[in-house]
Protein backbone atom coordinates (compact mmCIF):
# COMPACT_ATOMS: atom_id res chain seq x y z
CA UNK A 1 0.00 0.00 0.00
CA UNK A 2 1.17 3.25 -0.73
CA UNK A 3 1.61 5.65 2.38
CA UNK A 4 1.24 9.73 3.08
CA UNK A 5 2.36 11.10 6.43
CA UNK A 6 1.18 14.62 7.98
CA UNK A 7 3.60 16.24 10.39
CA UNK A 8 4.26 18.96 12.13
CA UNK A 9 7.42 18.71 13.70
CA UNK A 10 10.23 16.21 14.92
CA UNK A 11 8.87 13.08 12.76
CA UNK A 12 10.30 10.80 15.14
CA UNK A 13 7.02 8.36 14.82
CA UNK A 14 7.69 8.89 11.10
CA UNK A 15 11.36 7.73 11.30
CA UNK A 16 9.72 4.89 13.18
CA UNK A 17 7.31 4.07 9.90
CA UNK A 18 10.10 4.90 7.98
CA UNK A 19 12.43 2.17 9.52
CA UNK A 20 9.96 -0.51 9.45
CA UNK A 21 8.64 -0.03 6.07
CA UNK A 22 12.12 -0.70 4.66
CA UNK A 23 12.92 -3.19 6.99
CA UNK A 24 12.01 -6.47 5.13
CA UNK A 25 11.83 -9.11 7.85
CA UNK A 26 8.78 -6.64 8.68
CA UNK A 27 6.48 -7.23 6.03
CA UNK A 28 4.49 -3.90 6.55
CA UNK A 29 2.74 -3.62 3.25
CA UNK A 30 3.51 -0.42 3.15
CA UNK A 31 5.85 1.98 1.17
CA UNK A 32 5.32 5.84 2.41
CA UNK A 33 5.36 7.97 -0.77
CA UNK A 34 4.81 11.05 0.23
CA UNK A 35 5.52 12.94 3.67
CA UNK A 36 3.53 16.93 3.59
CA UNK A 37 4.38 18.94 6.43
CA UNK A 38 2.40 22.24 7.21
CA UNK A 39 5.55 23.89 9.01
CA UNK A 40 8.53 24.72 7.10
CA UNK A 41 11.89 22.98 7.83
CA UNK A 42 11.17 20.54 10.56
CA UNK A 43 13.42 17.78 11.52
CA UNK A 44 10.64 15.55 9.96
CA UNK A 45 11.30 16.76 6.46
CA UNK A 46 15.15 15.88 6.73
CA UNK A 47 14.30 12.52 7.85
CA UNK A 48 11.84 12.01 4.91
CA UNK A 49 14.68 13.64 2.33
CA UNK A 50 17.86 11.55 3.58
CA UNK A 51 15.22 8.26 3.44
CA UNK A 52 14.74 9.63 -0.29
CA UNK A 53 11.04 9.94 -0.02
CA UNK A 54 9.17 13.12 -1.33
CA UNK A 55 8.55 15.88 0.89
CA UNK A 56 6.07 19.18 0.14
CA UNK A 57 5.48 21.86 2.57
CA UNK A 58 1.71 23.25 2.71
CA UNK A 59 1.14 26.15 4.95
CA UNK A 60 -2.22 26.79 6.52
CA UNK A 61 -1.93 30.35 6.86
CA UNK A 62 -1.40 30.72 3.12
CA UNK A 63 -5.66 28.78 3.11
CA UNK A 64 -8.30 31.10 3.97
CA UNK A 65 -10.34 28.15 5.39
CA UNK A 66 -9.41 24.70 6.85
CA UNK A 67 -11.27 23.28 4.64
CA UNK A 68 -8.93 25.04 1.64
CA UNK A 69 -5.72 23.54 3.36
CA UNK A 70 -7.45 20.43 3.45
CA UNK A 71 -8.15 19.83 -0.07
CA UNK A 72 -4.71 21.37 -1.08
CA UNK A 73 -3.16 18.14 1.16
CA UNK A 74 -6.03 16.02 -0.22
CA UNK A 75 -4.87 17.01 -4.03
CA UNK A 76 -1.44 16.01 -3.31
CA UNK A 77 -1.96 13.04 -1.68
CA UNK A 78 -4.64 11.55 -4.18
CA UNK A 79 -1.85 12.55 -7.04
CA UNK A 80 0.52 10.48 -5.54
CA UNK A 81 -1.59 7.59 -5.48
CA UNK A 82 -1.82 7.43 -1.75
CA UNK A 83 -4.06 4.75 -0.02
CA UNK A 84 -3.72 5.34 3.60
CA UNK A 85 -2.69 8.43 5.56
CA UNK A 86 -0.80 8.29 8.69
CA UNK A 87 -1.06 11.63 11.15
CA UNK A 88 2.26 11.01 12.80
CA UNK A 89 2.64 14.98 14.88
CA UNK A 90 0.73 16.82 12.41
CA UNK A 91 -0.93 19.23 14.80
CA UNK A 92 -3.66 20.56 12.99
CA UNK A 93 -7.48 19.63 13.38
CA UNK A 94 -8.65 18.04 10.08
CA UNK A 95 -11.69 19.28 8.51
CA UNK A 96 -15.10 17.16 8.63
CA UNK A 97 -14.56 16.56 4.98
CA UNK A 98 -11.22 15.57 4.64
CA UNK A 99 -11.90 13.03 7.41
CA UNK A 100 -14.96 11.47 5.71
CA UNK A 101 -13.07 10.97 2.60
CA UNK A 102 -10.27 9.34 4.39
CA UNK A 103 -12.28 8.00 6.45
CA UNK A 104 -11.01 4.02 7.30
CA UNK A 105 -7.94 5.05 5.71
CA UNK A 106 -6.54 7.76 8.04
CA UNK A 107 -4.94 7.29 11.07
CA UNK A 108 -3.17 8.35 14.36
CA UNK A 109 -1.02 8.16 17.33
CA UNK A 110 -1.73 9.77 20.37
CA UNK A 111 0.37 9.65 23.74
CA UNK A 112 -2.42 8.51 25.64
CA UNK A 113 -4.74 5.41 26.62
CA UNK A 114 -7.99 6.54 24.94
CA UNK A 115 -10.62 7.65 25.51
CA UNK A 116 -8.41 9.28 28.50
CA UNK A 117 -6.50 12.39 27.99
CA UNK A 118 -7.60 13.76 24.63
CA UNK A 119 -6.71 16.88 23.06
CA UNK A 120 -3.06 18.65 24.24
CA UNK A 121 -0.71 17.63 26.48
CA UNK A 122 -1.82 14.01 27.29
CA UNK A 123 1.43 13.31 28.99
CA UNK A 124 0.88 16.38 31.38
CA UNK A 125 -2.78 15.34 32.02
CA UNK A 126 -1.58 12.08 32.80
CA UNK A 127 1.15 13.18 35.26
CA UNK A 128 -1.64 15.90 36.75
CA UNK A 129 -4.11 12.61 37.18
CA UNK A 130 -1.95 10.94 38.96
CA UNK A 131 -2.37 7.69 36.98
CA UNK A 132 0.71 5.18 37.38
CA UNK A 133 0.08 3.68 34.02
CA UNK A 134 -0.53 5.38 30.51
CA UNK A 135 0.43 4.45 26.91
CA UNK A 136 -0.42 5.36 23.83
CA UNK A 137 -2.94 4.64 20.75
CA UNK A 138 -3.52 4.57 17.53
CA UNK A 139 -7.02 4.77 15.96
CA UNK A 140 -8.87 5.73 13.08
CA UNK A 141 -9.71 9.13 12.76
CA UNK A 142 -13.16 10.68 12.76
CA UNK A 143 -13.83 14.21 13.01
CA UNK A 144 -14.24 14.75 16.62
CA UNK A 145 -10.94 14.93 17.74
CA UNK A 146 -8.91 11.95 19.04
CA UNK A 147 -11.84 9.59 18.90
CA UNK A 148 -12.13 6.84 16.40
CA UNK A 149 -11.77 3.07 16.95
CA UNK A 150 -9.08 1.89 18.07
CA UNK A 151 -6.43 -0.17 16.30
CA UNK A 152 -3.34 -0.51 18.86
CA UNK A 153 -2.40 0.40 22.59
CA UNK A 154 0.79 0.19 24.46
CA UNK A 155 0.90 0.65 28.36
CA UNK A 156 3.83 2.58 29.79
CA UNK A 157 4.17 2.53 33.58
CA UNK A 158 4.92 6.42 35.11
CA UNK A 159 7.44 6.33 37.46
CA UNK A 160 7.55 8.23 40.94
CA UNK A 161 10.52 10.48 39.99
CA UNK A 162 8.66 11.00 35.91
CA UNK A 163 8.62 14.89 34.73
CA UNK A 164 6.51 16.13 31.87
CA UNK A 165 9.89 15.53 29.63
CA UNK A 166 10.66 11.82 30.72
CA UNK A 167 7.27 10.71 30.04
CA UNK A 168 7.08 12.13 26.90
CA UNK A 169 10.18 10.25 25.81
CA UNK A 170 9.15 7.09 27.29
CA UNK A 171 5.52 7.10 25.60
CA UNK A 172 7.55 8.26 22.52
CA UNK A 173 9.31 4.93 22.39
CA UNK A 174 6.07 2.98 22.81
CA UNK A 175 4.44 5.28 19.98
CA UNK A 176 7.34 3.69 17.64
CA UNK A 177 6.30 -0.04 18.05
CA UNK A 178 2.41 0.75 18.31
CA UNK A 179 2.45 2.85 15.28
CA UNK A 180 4.14 0.74 12.51
CA UNK A 181 2.38 -1.77 13.62
CA UNK A 182 -1.04 -0.85 13.83
CA UNK A 183 0.12 0.41 9.94
CA UNK A 184 0.87 -3.18 9.19
CA UNK A 185 -2.45 -4.61 10.45
CA UNK A 186 -4.43 -1.63 8.06
CA UNK A 187 -1.78 -2.04 5.21
CA UNK A 188 -2.20 -5.74 5.20
CA UNK A 189 -5.97 -5.94 5.43
CA UNK A 190 -5.98 -7.64 8.90
CA UNK A 191 -8.14 -4.88 10.35
CA UNK A 192 -10.49 -2.49 8.80
CA UNK A 193 -13.17 0.18 10.17
CA UNK A 194 -16.76 -1.40 9.84
CA UNK A 195 -19.37 0.89 8.24
CA UNK A 196 -21.00 1.49 11.32
CA UNK A 197 -17.49 3.12 12.35
CA UNK A 198 -16.18 0.17 14.96
CA UNK A 199 -13.44 -2.05 14.19
CA UNK A 200 -13.21 -5.21 12.71
CA UNK A 201 -11.08 -8.03 12.37
CA UNK A 202 -10.55 -9.56 9.59
C1 LIG B 1 3.70 12.22 19.40
O1 LIG B 1 3.83 12.15 20.78
C2 LIG B 1 2.27 11.93 18.97
O2 LIG B 1 1.59 11.11 19.86
C3 LIG B 1 1.65 13.29 18.97
O3 LIG B 1 2.67 14.14 18.52
C4 LIG B 1 3.94 13.60 18.84
C5 LIG B 1 4.77 13.59 17.59
O4 LIG B 1 6.11 13.33 17.83
N1 LIG B 1 0.46 13.27 18.18
P1 LIG B 1 7.14 13.10 16.64
O5 LIG B 1 7.09 14.32 15.74
O6 LIG B 1 6.74 11.86 15.91
O7 LIG B 1 8.47 12.96 17.29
Amino acid sequence: KKIGVLISGSGTNLQALIDASQDPLQHLGAEIVLVISNVPQVEGLKRAEKAGIRTLVLRHKDYEKRVDFDMAMDKELTLAGVEIICLAGFMRILSIEFCEKWRGRLINVHPALLPLFKGTHAQRQALEAGVRVTGCTVHFVEPDVDAGAIIVQETVPIEVYDTEETLVDRIKKAEHKAFPKALQLLATGKVRLGSDKKIFWC
